[in-house]
């Protein structure tokens, strides 16, 4: 496995390894959600590469960027056991030059949710994702369902500017109970922990509710809202029930839609989702 901190070097990299390349990007301190991600591109393409850059752009001034949890080595050590062959570990620097100011804006479906409660945070990611897709040029490119605004963001990025990889979207990974695995679930305390597989059960509630034959959207929207302000150390962020393309907020529930939330456990900003 070798690992690469500059563009240049790994543009000379890319001429002599073997095609299809994939290339799973990640802010790392890495665990079995990623790791499905990379297992995926392993099955899939004759070179796997992996990018770990807490990407700065991202965050707003006002959120963890600083105290993002990081461990290099560790990361190092699980991609090197996944048979992974490039890691690209760029630093700030070398992403973002002195002089740096394009922005990529993807416009309306980057502005809702995640976009509405953190704003720029869109920017920033598909911003980033431009650069490493045009630095690593991969054939296939791998997200995880848990940040289904960000696969949207992606698709919308990669149509638009014709970044020409295609896009994988993976399952969800959870914890045996129903928590997304999220690298900010290290901030959680033993009480917290325990109380954020509320976003869980709220999400599965919807379904269930769905099942059930309910199909006014603030009905389902509510009885989210209700299971989460019973739990401890919650409070809401956003509760969405929204078609699954544009990310409307649905008023009937005919087809498929889009159940997700973020929720402040503590002093940590969680998100989930589930299609139903
Ligand atoms: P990060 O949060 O490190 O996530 C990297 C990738 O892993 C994303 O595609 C994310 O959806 C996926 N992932 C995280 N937890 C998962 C889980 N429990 N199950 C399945 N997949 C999971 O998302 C980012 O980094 C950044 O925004 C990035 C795209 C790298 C741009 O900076």
């Amino acid at each position: 496995m070798r690992v690469i901190e500059t563009i240049s070097e790994f543009r000379e990299a890319y001429e002599s390894v073997v095609k299809p390349l994939g290339l799973v990007p990640t802010m790392g301190f890495l665990h079995e959600g990623h790791m499905s991600l990379v297992k995926r591109a392993r099955d899939e393409n004759a070179t796997v590469a992996v990018s770990i850059f807490v990407n700065p752009t991202q965050f707003a001034a006002d959120e963890d960027f600083s105290t993002y949890p990081r461990n290099m080595d560790a990361d190092l050590d699980l991609l090197r056991s996944a048979g992974v062959d490039l890691v690209f570990a760029p630093k700030p620097s070398e992403i973002y030059p002195p002089g740096f100011e394009t922005q990529v804006d993807v416009g309306d479906i980057g502005s809702k949710l995640e976009g509405e409660h953190r704003p720029g945070h869109f920017v920033g990611v598909a911003t980033v994702v431009c650069k490493l897709l045009t630095i690593v040029r991969p054939n296939k490119v791998y997200f995880g369902q848990k940040d289904a605004q960000q696969c949207l963001v992606i698709k919308r990025l990669n149509a638009d500017l014709n970044l020409g990889a295609e896009l994988v979207v993976c399952p969800t990974v959870r914890e045996p109970d129903g928590l997304a695995m999220s690298s900010r679930n290290v901030n959680l305390s033993t009480d917290e922990r325990e109380a954020a597989s509320v976003l869980y059960r709220a999400l599965c509630r919807a379904k269930s509710l769905r099942v059930e034959g309910v199909t006014y959207g603030e009905e389902i929207r509510q009885e989210m809202r209700r299971i989460i302000y019973e739990a401890q150390f919650a409070s809401i962020d956003y509760v969405s029930l929204a078609n699954s393309s544009s990310l409307e907020e649905l008023q009937e529930v005919t087809g498929p839609a889009l159940a997700s939330l973020a929720v402040q456990i503590g002093n940590t900003r969680l998100i989930d989702n589930m299609m139903i």
